[in-house]
């Protein structure tokens, strides 16, 4: 127990790290061009905000989620997802008294009690996006095009954007009704969940992965047929918005989306190549989620996107950049005498600005040789008992073999600096190339 990790959770190590900064800088970077700003809520809440929001009768409140007492006997929840958690921060810090759309984006750990298997964890991460405050379908056409650049400039494809309407409460009811009519004499051959959701939620029975549901429920009504005049000219508006964006979608009139807050538009972003964990996206409108959480009704739509979904696809098409620790500088003493003169030096290079770094075990020159090669170093720094003495030590670089002399006594701060600039400027001149 005390060497392994809770089930369902995973470690990011240092070699792993660099995808993670990768791929967080990069939707930093898409929400920065479509004016999205970053927001970061607790990771726990009070659990009626989970339940309110969310829904009772959801996947997600009913089985997933790692709520606890506290010491002050409240029930609070670790959270699942985060829209609801945004919501309330929207409406704890009055953010509908600014400028609207409010545009927020996160970036964050999310925990549910789920069966863990390849691209399903009980602690996963996700990146969001919720556009609060806009009614029309031009904003699910930015919601949804920010989604697809996003997956897009990291190279992915094979990407499969779903689309539907999942209505409204005037014409969701119409369309329940008639569902359950269609489903009455088919229930004995739905799954154990889905009878109990024939009540409930009988739109989820359409999302069900069980193979005998789906063949049970093949013919059922649309909601399409189903959808009052404004949910309808709303989905058609968005259609043609997309389709003039040059953003391709399939219609997929079974996508219901495991949360109750969702109105309206309904989207989800499937990789197929992950077989069962294939939607690496998922998101939708939530017109009434805001009046549900206690303020003034204010519609809202966002998606969010699973980052170690995401992870696994671009490992899977070799999209993933090579991680990097390198150093600039190494510096390699022999013996006590020339450590405090390294540790000195080093101090000076990090201040210039440079990644430097020390042997600090005590290895022979050849080891540290061998280290500085395994670390990426660009330069080793010599120092033994000759270069102490001469007050001078060669800088050589690792690829060319190219040697600078180094004075250590006070020059030497100005050499460091010399060298941080031609860095730079060498950096500069990489990344425009
Ligand atoms: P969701 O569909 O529950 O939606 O989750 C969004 C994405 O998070 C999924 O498509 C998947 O990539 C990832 N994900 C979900 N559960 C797991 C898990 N156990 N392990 C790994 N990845 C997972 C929401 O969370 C909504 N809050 C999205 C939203 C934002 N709707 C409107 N605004």
């Amino acid at each position: 127990m005390l060497t392994t990790g809770p089930r369902g959770t995973r470690d990011i190590l240092p070699e792993a790290s660099g995808h993670w900064q990768y791929i967080e800088d990069s939707a930093r970077k898409v929400c920065h061009t479509y004016g999205y700003s970053e927001i970061r809520t607790p990771i726990f809440e009070h659990t009626d905000l989970f339940l309110r929001g969310i829904g009772e009768t959801t996947d997600i409140v009913e089985k997933e989620m790692y709520t606890f007492t506290d010491r002050g006997n409240r029930s609070v929840t670790l959270r699942p997802e985060n829209t609801a958690a945004v919501v309330r921060s929207f409406l704890e810090h009055k953010l509908y008294a600014g400028p609207q759309p409010v545009k927020l984006f996160y970036l964050g750990p999310m925990f549910r009690y789920d069966r863990p298997q390849a691209g399903r964890y009980r602690q996963f991460h996700q990146f969001g996006i919720e556009a609060i405050g806009a009614v029309g379908p031009t904003i699910d056409a930015e919601v949804i095009a920010l989604a697809v650049q996003f997956l897009r400039q990291l190279g992915l494809s094979d990407l499969t954007l779903y689309i539907n309407s999942v209505g409204c409460p005037q014409c969701r009811p119409v369309y329940r009704t008639e569902l359950q009519g269609f489903l009455t004499d088919k229930l004995s051959h739905l799954c154990g969940d889905c009878q109990s959701r024939f009540d409930r939620n009988p739109m989820r029975i359409l999302d069900c992965k069980n193979s005998s549901c789906t063949v049970h429920t093949q013919g059922a009504p649309q909601i399409a047929d189903c959808l009052c005049d404004e949910c309808g000219s709303h989905f058609i508006r968005l259609k043609t918005l997309l389709t003039a964006a040059h953003i391709e979608f399939i219609l997929n009139p079974r996508l219901v989306r495991g949360l109750d807050y969702y109105t309206k538009t309904a989207f989800e972003i499937q990789y197929a190549p992950l077989g069962a964990q294939s939607a690496v996206c998922g998101g939708g409108r939530y017109d009434g989620l805001i009046a549900e959480c206690g303020g003034q009704a204010t519609p809202g739509i966002g998606f969010a996107i699973g980052m170690e979904r995401v992870l696994l696809a671009l490992e899977k098409q070799g999209l993933l950049p090579k991680s990097t620790t390198d150093i600039d500088i190494f510096i390699a003493p022999l013996g006590e005498h020339a450590q405090a003169t390294a540790f000195r030096l080093l101090c000076q290079l990090r201040q210039s600005g440079l990644a430097a770094d020390m042997d600090f075990m005590n290895r022979s020159l050849k080891a540290q040789m061998k280290y500085a090669n395994k670390i990426h170093a660009t330069y080793v720094l010599v120092l033994g008992g000759n270069e102490l003495e001469q007050q001078s030590a060669k800088l050589k670089q690792m690829e060319t073999g190219e040697q600078i002399a180094i004075p250590l006594d006070d020059r030497c701060e100005e050499a460091f600096d010399n060298i941080a600039i031609s860095h730079v400027f060498q950096n500069t001149l990489q990344e425009e190339a």
